[in-house]
């Protein structure tokens, strides 16, 4: 073989690095028929899935290949569940099992979670709680795969992107992708601190004018008169001060981006202006006679939406038009809750460096407190509070007295939080598993307490202890 690689095994590589990519589900069950079932409830995934009956063979593929997560059943001839588990977490801790159980072997739940299993399944399983499960478990590794990656790479706030693997977020990363390979107006909108500005200059920087200037302009702080001086800039003499030539924002963006930030704040007369500009393409400096042709792209943003401006009248709609070719919406925070894990390990390290403090992570609790809080500020509020956090805190670990006092409250909707998060301590995973069973057995204290072989009244104290309520 020579040296020089033909295309062909080019794209044989870009399939194999996909398929690299690729998550793995396993199917360890003996009785052909579940194994049939659950195989089908999971066609919907975008995982590759392999099935074995054998429990060597189970082990074999744990040991040649990574595997995302691992369905196995609690009781398998030759070795059980809770062996495999123990094998597939050794050989890569990333790995998520999941146990499928039969009737009367909490215990062994109990004792599988605690070995670290990611959850159980009870037989017979309602198939749509076994999808959510397995895809829960798909992006749990998904997640500790990443943070892992981030804190090998010792992230670099430039270059690190947009953080987030929530379904929204991948849609705005689509289409800033798009945006980038088509030199178009692009408008983008968003609550406060929801990353606009980083989604401008992401645009700019995968786009082919990432080598020129990345301009930014807010609209907002521009007096009415210098706006023009400010956009256009002017030449020595054109009037009293001028006392040298200056180049004006449009001229410094040139073969790069202009950011319009804050568009929504804009007056009337600079939104006139700007539309005079991108419908001619050229311009002058003030006092200046060589007309000047525009070459920059021009990206806006907008933390209000423009339509109910157009409507008061305080937005021309000429020019929500021009800008608006793509439109990029950032949902706010409290919207994908699932991001929140991610973004907040990505600025602890970010700012735990910065600061030169030895912060390694967040307690659980205060992770569940993260994911139940609303987010007015968004994406910037969270990394305020993670600031601060790693200021007051003590530990290694970000904990519960660092926590802002607005964080510190009852826990309420705690299962929505603890849905998203792997319990860590046994406190945590005896609360996840008495909530967990509660639910199952629809809030029936006596039959739960039957399942957890506790008296109600333990059960009773448990619940209070741990704020699990069924509201
Ligand atoms: N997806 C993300 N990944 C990483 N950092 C983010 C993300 N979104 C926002 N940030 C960070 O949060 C902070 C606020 O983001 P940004 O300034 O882009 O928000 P904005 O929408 O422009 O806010 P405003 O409307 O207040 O101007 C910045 O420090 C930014 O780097
Ligand atoms: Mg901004």
């Amino acid at each position: 073989m020579n040296q020089v690689s033909s295309p062909v095994e080019n794209d044989e590589m870009t399939a194999n690095e996909a398929e690299q990519q690729r998550d793995t589900i396993l199917i360890a069950e003996d009785d052909p028929n579940m194994r049939e079932l659950v195989a089908t409830v999971l066609e919907g995934v975008d995982a590759e899935v392999i099935q074995t009956t054998d429990a060597q063979q189970a082990l074999d593929l744990l040991e040649s290949r990574p595997i995302s997560v691992v369905l196995t059943d609690l009781r398998m001839p030759r070795i059980d569940g809770l062996e495999l588990l123990d094998f597939a977490r050794r050989r890569d801790p990333h790995t998520q099992v999941v146990l499928i159980t039969g009737y009367g072997t909490v215990e062994s739940a109990v004792d599988a979670l605690k070995a670290g299993a990611f959850d159980y399944i009870r037989k017979p399983f309602d198939n749509t709680e076994l999808l959510h499960t397995v895809e829960r478990a798909l992006e749990h590794q998904r997640l500790a795969r990443e943070n892992q990656e981030l804190r090998q790479q010792g992230i670099q706030s430039e270059d690190a992107g947009l953080i987030g693997r929530s379904s929204a977020m991948d849609e705005v990363e689509r289409l800033v992708r798009a945006a980038a390979a088509y030199d178009c107006g692009v408008l983008i909108t968003g609550e406060s601190g929801s990353g606009k500005e980083l989604v401008a200059q992401r645009i700019h920087q995968i786009s082919p004018r990432s080598e020129a200037p990345f301009v930014a302009m807010n609209c907002a702080a521009v007096p009415e008169n210098i706006i023009e001086s400010e956009l256009f800039g002017y030449v020595r003499g054109a009037f009293t001060g001028a006392d040298r030539n200056k180049p004006g924002l449009l001229e410094k963006a040139e073969g790069g981006t202009l950011f319009l930030d804050e568009i929504n704040n804009s007056s009337l007369a600079l939104q006139a202006k700007l539309l005079r500009i991108l419908q001619d393409g050229t311009y002058y400096r003030i006092g200046d006679t060589e007309p000047r042709t525009l070459d920059a792209r021009v990206l806006a943003a907008s933390n209000r939406d423009l339509p109910e401006l157009i409507e008061a009248g305080e937005f021309r709609h000429d020019l929500y038009y021009r800008l608006r070719v793509v439109e990029i919406a950032l949902p706010p925070l409290r919207e994908r809750r699932d991001d929140i894990p991610l973004l907040a390990s990505y600025f602890l390290h970010k700012h735990a460096r910065r600061l030169d403090r030895q912060v390694t992570g967040i307690e659980t609790r205060v992770l569940g407190a993260l994911m139940r809080h609303d987010w007015p500020g968004n994406v910037r509020e969270l990394e305020n509070v993670i600031q601060r956090m790693i200021i007051f805190g003590r530990g290694e670990k970000l904990d519960a007295d660092a926590l802002p006092p607005e964080f510190s409250g009852a826990p309420e909707g705690r299962t929505r939080a603890l849905d998203y998060i792997h319990p860590q301590s046994l406190e945590e995973l005896e609360a996840w598993f008495i909530d967990k069973t509660l639910r199952e057995q629809e809030w029936d204290r006596g039959m739960s307490a039957e399942i957890l072989g506790i008296d109600k009244s333990t059960l009773w104290r448990k619940m209070k202890r741990y704020g699990i309520t069924d509201k």
